[in-house]
């Protein structure tokens, strides 16, 4: 894609969790291809740190290998990797203890020189400790910046508690609450599409739009992250912060600017508007899944309870009937759905249209479909809008429902950055617009406490589906029942 680079000032970046899986399988590669483009400047460092013992010169072996392994041949420049491996270093700390710390304080440069930047990619019970560390080592300044992966919390109190932890040492304007979803082009393309074209905004209400549907489906199974995700479901895993993010930003209105707190200010007012789901209604609005065997992403696999060890309640899908209680989106369901070994990997928003008024064209011509948008984050990030034309050629007025399709990969060519690439140095940067505020994580809870509490208290178990499929039967009944169906690509 064509993209401008400009280079951010000199930084240090610590990440905790450096011998963790989101250190070698995203944030290096995501800091490679940035240094690789010209971004990363002057002295700028990576300082890995974990409990581990392990020299520089094992970190960087194992640096040098996750790009081998998560950067494609074509996209990596050999010398480029070296620079970058230079760029690296490791310091053995440990976070919830004492051991380590001077080691790196010795590390660290001047504060005044560099701005510095704390990555915890961590176990979130880790973040207090650790900031802890930070504060009683004076490793924080007024120009530091912490970053902090979900999962924030299980709940909202959790969540509460991991903010006081990490608000106890940084300011707000500090804490970089990540959501990789937003770092994603086809997301940020939301925001452009919405608000630098005339065309839509005037449509982008309940006058025009019938619903909006947002899926975010997953060929793959929990992997290695059993442990987290069994404790967590889809619902905390995707929708708390992913799904409802997305909504936001479909919902939300025009922010004055593009500044953060205005962006923010406009997503928070769509979290609070949201009608809460409780009691009788979860029953009725929401619907659970687990994956049973079957096939998918190209084999034969196993039923989750079996991955897990049988008796696991914890949900793998979840689909949901959400509504929005303003004058914009008053009357227009939100359809949301997101789940583990579905059909295929697809992530998409849905915008349909009303069906028109009334048809001046005989039933020979054929239905008229409403028109669709289709927002695709991945894969084949692209816009389509699905409109009515007449199908060319003889044989009297015939219609046809088409896309104007508009593949980002065709039309710009080259390789589509990863969310981290631009999250990150956003951060360097100082710019949170991409990132959660506290008052939004706190939101999203809000709502989905009553869901979650509703769920456990019936202690339902949740409906089995066939792995490679799009979910239980009950997740087409719930939009079927309203005369609507899950959009399916058929172009
Ligand atoms: C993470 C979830 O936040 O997002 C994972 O914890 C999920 O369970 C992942 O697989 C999906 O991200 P992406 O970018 O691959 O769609």
């Amino acid at each position: 894609m064509t993209a401008q680079t400009i280079p951010v000032d000199p930084f240090e970046l610590v990440v905790f969790g450096g011998t963790g899986d989101l250190a070698f399988r995203k944030l290096l590669p995501a800091l490679f291809h940035r240094d690789q483009a010209g971004q990363i400047v002057g002295p700028s460092r990576i300082i890995a740190v974990s409990r581990r013992q392990m020299s520089d010169a094992e970190y960087k072996t194992k640096t040098r290998e996750a790009i081998e392994r998560f950067v494609a041949p074509e996209d990596r420049d050999e010398s480029q990797v070296d620079h970058f491996v230079d760029r690296v270093s490791y310091v053995a700390v440990d976070g919830a203890g004492e051991d380590g710390w001077e080691d790196l304080k010795a590390r660290l440069g001047n504060a005044d020189a560099f701005i510095r930047v704390f990555y915890l990619a961590v176990n979130p019970e880790l973040f207090g400790p650790i900031c802890q560390g930070i504060a009683r080592n004076g490793l924080n300044s007024r120009e530091s910046r912490v970053v902090i992966e979900k999962p924030i919390g299980k709940d909202f109190k959790t969540a509460q508690a991991v903010n006081e932890a990490v608000g106890a040492v940084f300011d707000e304007h500090q804490i970089y609450r990540i959501d990789h979803y937003l770092g994603k082009e086809t997301v940020q393309n939301l925001m452009a599409l919405r608000f630098a074209n005339a065309l839509f905004e005037p449509l982008w209400n309940n006058a025009h739009i019938d619903h909006v549907q947002i899926t975010v489906a997953e060929d793959i199974g929990v992997e290695g992250r059993a442990a987290y995700y069994d404790t967590a479901g889809a619902l905390r895993d995707m929708v708390q912060n992913h799904i409802l993010q997305l909504l936001c930003l479909v919902a939300m209105e025009p922010p004055t600017h593009m500044d953060a707190d205005a962006v923010r200010d406009e997503k928070l007012k769509v979290l609070k508007a949201l009608t809460p789901i409780d009691g009788q209604s979860v029953e009725r609005l929401t619907v659970r899944g687990q994956y049973a065997a079957g096939a998918s992403a190209g084999g034969a696999v196993k039923a989750y309870s079996e991955e897990i060890g049988n008796g696991s309640l914890t949900e793998t899908f979840v689909s949901l009937k959400a509504e929005i209680a303003n004058w914009r989106w008053a009357g227009v369901p939100f359809y949301l759905r997101t789940g583990k070994r579905l059909a295929s990997r697809v992530s998409e928003i849905v915008v349909a249209f009303h069906e028109i008024p009334h048809s001046i064209f005989g039933s020979d011509a054929g239905s008229v479909a409403a028109n669709h948008l289709v927002i695709r984050l991945q894969p084949d990030e692209g816009v389509k809008l699905w409109i009515m034309i007449k199908d060319p050629g003889p044989g009297g007025m015939r219609l046809k429902h088409v896309p104007l399709d508009m593949s980002f990969a065709q039309a710009f060519g080259g390789r589509n950055p990863d969310a981290y690439e631009r999250l990150l140095m956003d951060v360097v940067r100082g710019n949170p617009t991409l990132f959660m505020r506290r008052d939004e994580v706190d939101a999203a809870w809000h709502w989905i406490d009553p869901i979650l509490e509703t769920w456990k208290s019936k202690g339902d178990a949740p409906k089995p589906y066939t792995s490679g499929t799009w979910g239980p039967s009950a997740s087409v009944a719930l939009i079927e029942r309203d005369g609507r169906t899950w959009y399916e690509d058929v172009a």
